[in-house]
Parts: structure tokens; C-alpha cells; sequence
């Protein structure tokens, strides 16, 4: 009875986040998506809101020729569905770059700086971040933290080939590191680059209250041979829609 009870809650959590993510996706959409926008799409359950809201405007025809941009597979696919155009970043479309993209994150702290790549999409991410003229990040307010690399894990992609000597010089760091492990598949993930991903947890105690920077360790951990690329986005100024549970959307002008 009070298993079923729990159960029951937990439902209703789950669909109120559900709804928050919905809220966040349509209100960056509708906020800041325009015709003829080249356009990059993000990856997760938050911005994949986003991508359903473009498809309804463009059926609709209260928006035309949008040029888009799918930072990952799951994203290619829900655009194919929808009928949204999309382009690889290499084509003569893009060439220029994009306009806007909006995407999902795991963690925003007070500065607007994120960990991303819960999906395992990081590395086309970010170079979707940094290709973009305006960034804009929807999430629910449970991704709010006070600082990042101590509660959600932080992806670092690393080429196979490298994977003992990345998480050695990682462990040295003071991070905890967790190769991520693949579901209904034998052995670890690969991402869709073709590379493992290991999930990291800066440890306090073992860093003698030395407390990391994430902006410094965005650059340090990518100096380390065999890292391709990491999940703390420090560097490119962001807007970002929150949705609060009192179903406002709180929206943080970039920063
Ligand atoms: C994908 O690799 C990630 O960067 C996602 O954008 C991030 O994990 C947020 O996903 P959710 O919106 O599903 O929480």
C-alpha cells in the first residue's frame, strides 16, 4: 500500500518535470526561433521539447525555412519525423554558422556555466555551441546547482586506445572516474564519434578541500592526451530558460 503510494508520487513527479521541460523548450522556441533562421537542435528529454515546438510552428507555417542543425542522432531522427530540414555542419548551409541553437543541460550553476553530455552528445555540443551566434539552454529548475563537478558526473570523451592512461591522469586530478556502460549492449558506450565516455566526480576529501574551477578544468582536462573533449560548458555566454515549479519561466538574459 504505501510501495503503490510512493509509486504513485514518484508518477506525479516525473509528469510535473515533464511538464517544466515542455514549458522551458516552448518558451525558448517561441521566444527566440525566427524564419530563415539556421538553426542548431540539442539532445535530451528537455530539448528534444524544443525541436516538437519548431515542427508544430513550421506545419503550422507561422515559421519558413529553417535550416537545422541535429547534435545528435536521437535529435536527426525527431527532426526527420517532424519534417524539420536539417543539414550536417559541413555544408555549404551552414558554412556560416548557425544563428541560434538551444539545447538541454545536466547542471547550470549562478554564473550560467553547465555540465552537459548526460546523453553522451558533448563533443557535437559543443562545437554546436561555439559555431552559434546566440546560445540558449532550457531546463526545469532541478538542474540549478551552487557549483558543478561535485554531484552530477562530468562526461570526458576519450578515444578507446586511451582509456587506462586518461582515467590514471584523471584519478590524479582527484576526480572519481566510472567508465559509463552501455544498456542492452555488452561493454561500454560508444558515442556516436566512435568514442568511450568516462563519467567523473571531482572527490573533496581526496583533494584535501582544494575545490576545482570549472572554467580552468574545461581547459586542463582537454590538455590531457587522449581526451577529446569534456562536459563543463564555461566559456560561451548562454540565455537560459528555467522552468520553475510555480510553472513560470524564469529567463536569464547571456552572460
Ligand atoms: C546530451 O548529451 C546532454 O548534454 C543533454 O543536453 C543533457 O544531458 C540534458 O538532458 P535532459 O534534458 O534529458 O536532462
Amino acid at each position: 500500500m504505501e510501495q503503490d503510494l510512493k509509486k504513485l508520487m514518484n508518477e506525479e513527479q516525473l509528469k510535473q518535470r515533464e511538464q517544466l521541460k515542455l514549458l522551458a523548450g516552448k518558451a525558448a522556441v517561441d521566444a527566440l526561433v525566427k524564419s530563415g533562421m539556421k538553426l542548431g537542435l540539442g539532445t535530451g528529454s528537455t530539448a528534444i521539447h524544443a525541436v516538437r515546438r519548431v515542427g508544430e510552428l513550421l506545419a503550422q507555417g507561422t515559421l519558413r525555412d529553417i535550416c537545422a542543425f541535429a547534435t545528435s542522432l536521437q535529435t536527426e531522427i525527431e527532426c526527420e519525423k517532424l519534417g524539420i530540414p536539417f543539414y550536417t555542419l559541413n555544408s555549404r548551409e551552414l558554412a556560416d554558422g548557425l544563428d541560434l541553437t538551444i539545447d538541454g543541460a545536466d547542471e547550470i550553476d549562478p554564473q550560467n556555466r553547465l555540465i552537459k553530455g548526460g546523453g553522451g552528445a558533448l563533443l557535437i555540443e559543443k562545437v554546436t555551441a561555439y559555431s552559434s551566434s546566440l546560445y540558449a539552454i532550457v531546463a526545469d529548475e532541478s538542474k540549478l546547482t551552487d557549483r558543478l563537478g561535485y554531484g552530477f558526473p562530468v562526461p570526458v570523451e576519450v578515444i578507446p586506445a586511451a582509456r587506462v592512461q586518461a582515467a590514471k591522469a584523471l584519478d590524479r586530478l582527484g576526480a572519481k572516474v566510472i567508465l559509463r556502460e552501455a544498456v542492452r549492449k555488452a561493454g561500454p558506450v560508444i558515442t556516436e564519434h566512435g568514442n568511450i565516455i568516462l563519467d567523473i566526480r571531482f572527490n573533496l576529501p581526496a583533494m584535501q578541500g582544494k575545490t576545482i574551477d570549472p572554467s580552468i578544468m574545461e581547459a586542463e582536462l582537454n590538455q590531457i592526451p587522449g581526451i577529446v573533449e569534456n562536459g563543463f560548458f564555461t566559456r560561451k555566454p548562454l540565455m537560459a530558460f528555467i522552468a520553475r515549479s510555480d510553472g513560470t519561466v524564469e529567463t536569464r538574459p547571456a552572460v
